[in-house]
């Protein structure tokens, strides 16, 4: 049947569209400026007739109607990360997190997490029936390709970005048709700390490096320090505005990547209305699945692959927590370990833990001798390569626990080096070996 026919026949409205939706399902939400506001909205209108549906979703960044207190017996937040949105629920017990690698995600749907329903947000289709993800293809697509049903959003607002990042029309049983803005990131704050680890992480930086770059004030202050570089490419997670100054100035051009030569590889995009401007239809920026952009295995054919994420504390062994605050999860694993262990297996790669030496006003040292009770170790002591602080560099592979321990205490914020080297006494002490300090 002719692509324009099955589109027609099946547009509906959002409250009709929710009506697929049953108690006890398993829904999968469109992931982050991804999230199909609209059906989320006539959803939770209808809680109603809806008990015990699990809503897996990662980071949210709307409102999260089906979050508020009270709602848990409708909708209960299977978080597959836990961000500013979200926290309360789960901290509440009115929500679960799931721990899992972002590149697994895909196949927790085939396997552990069947999913019933995928509600999710796509462009208008093309001229082919095609509708592409846009800015969420991450877990998204594969979750939509797996579902029973597939309920879409199609916004003409949604930037068109190709790659494997297409749906046909006829993979879409119910589609809601809108002219919604894409959800925006505010901008992030950058001060004198991010800065100096900018400044810092952007000596790792050769010319010719693939980079994968968090969210946030780091990963933006790093890209301000990048501009006398050369040749640099993306295959990242994500990427965000921050990226555009330098694509435009011509530093990063992607023309020594090793794999996929010349293009931004990412498996989602948040920003603000200027970044979904640069992505629309720009045939440089490619979309993948996040089984694909962030599996080690693809991540480390990339030459000279260097990855910048930041965590919330690493102990004196380099164990880095970067999801807890001892039990409270504070957000999630996320792409954090693909990119380590990816940039660790390239030829020439990198990977960078870069972390301001304290938080809480400078009163809590995020260099300690233990982790939290209770703190989960995102990346393990085997895997951590460099630690960025504003006061310097550790390189801690190949490092001894001894020297990883002095080279952090170096880094730490100098009104918490006494008390470090105090626990590293008394671990270590007397110096009966001294070979390789
Ligand atoms: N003890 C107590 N509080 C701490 C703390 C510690 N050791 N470390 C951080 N905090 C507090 C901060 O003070 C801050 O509180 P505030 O908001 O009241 O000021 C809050 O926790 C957030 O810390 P901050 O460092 O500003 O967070 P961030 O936005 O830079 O995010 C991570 C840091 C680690 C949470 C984030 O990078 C993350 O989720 N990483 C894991 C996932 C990942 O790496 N993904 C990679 C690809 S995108």
């Amino acid at each position: 049947m002719d692509w324009k026919r099955i589109y027609q026949e099946r547009l509906t409205t959002a409250h009709e569209a929710v009506r697929a939706v049953k108690s006890g399902d398993r829904l999968v939400v469109g992931h982050a400026a991804g999230a199909p506001t609209e059906l989320l909205k006539a959803m939770v209108a209808q809680k109603d007739r809806l008990h015990a549906v699990e809503v897996v979703h990662m980071l949210c960044l709307g409102d999260g109607g089906y979050l508020a207190e009270g709602m848990e017996g409708h909708f209960r937040f299977n978080g597959i990360f836990v961000g500013a949105n979200t926290r309360k629920a789960v901290e509440e017990n009115r929500g679960d997190y799931t721990p899992c690698y972002f590149h697994e995600f895909p196949s927790l749907f085939k396997k552990q997490l069947p999913v019933d329903v995928a509600l999710i947000q796509v462009t208008r289709p093309d001229a082919d029936g095609f509708c592409s993800f846009g800015v969420s293809c991450d877990y998204t697509k594969p979750a939509a390709e797996l579902a029973k049903i597939v309920i879409a959003e199609a916004n003409d607002r949604m930037p068109f970005i190709g790659g494997d990042n297409l749906i046909h029309v006829s993979k879409l049983h119910h589609i809601v048709e809108t002219s919604c803005p894409i959800l925006e990131l505010p901008l992030p704050k950058i001060g004198e700390t991010e800065k100096k680890l900018g400044e810092y992480c952007a000596t790792l930086v050769e010319d010719g490096s693939t980079l994968q770059l968090g969210i946030g004030a780091i990963p933006d202050a790093v890209l301000m320090f990048l501009k006398d570089k050369k040749d640099l490419g993306i295959h990242s997670e994500m990427f965000s505005d921050g990226l555009i100054d330098l694509v435009e100035l011509g530093v990063v051009n992607g023309s020594r990547k090793s794999i996929h030569k010349g293009e931004l590889v990412a498996t989602f995009l948040m920003g603000s209305q200027r970044l979904y401007d640069f992505v629309n239809h720009n045939p440089q920026v490619q979309m993948h699945p996040v089984s694909y952009v962030n599996h080690p295995t693809v991540v480390m054919q990339n030459y000279k692959m260097v990855s910048i994420n930041s965590c919330i504390e690493v102990d004196l062994m380099g164990q880095v927590g970067s999801e807890s605050i001892g039990l409270k999860q504070f957000s999630g694993v996320g792409g954090q370990v693909d990119f380590v262990r990816g940039a660790s297996m390239a030829v020439g790669g990198k990977s960078i833990i870069a972390v301001p030496s304290t938080a809480a006003g400078g009163k809590v040292s995020r260099i300690v001798p233990f982790l939290a009770q209770g703190a989960a170790v995102s990346t393990s002591r085997n895997d951590v390569d460099y630690v960025v602080t504003e006061y310097g560099i550790a390189h801690l592979k190949g490092q001894t626990l001894r020297q990883r321990a002095l080279s952090l205490i170096a880094i730490a914020h100098p009104s918490f080096r006494d008390s470090l080297t105090e626990e590293f006494d008394r671990r270590f002490a007397p110096a009966s070996c001294a070979v390789g300090v």
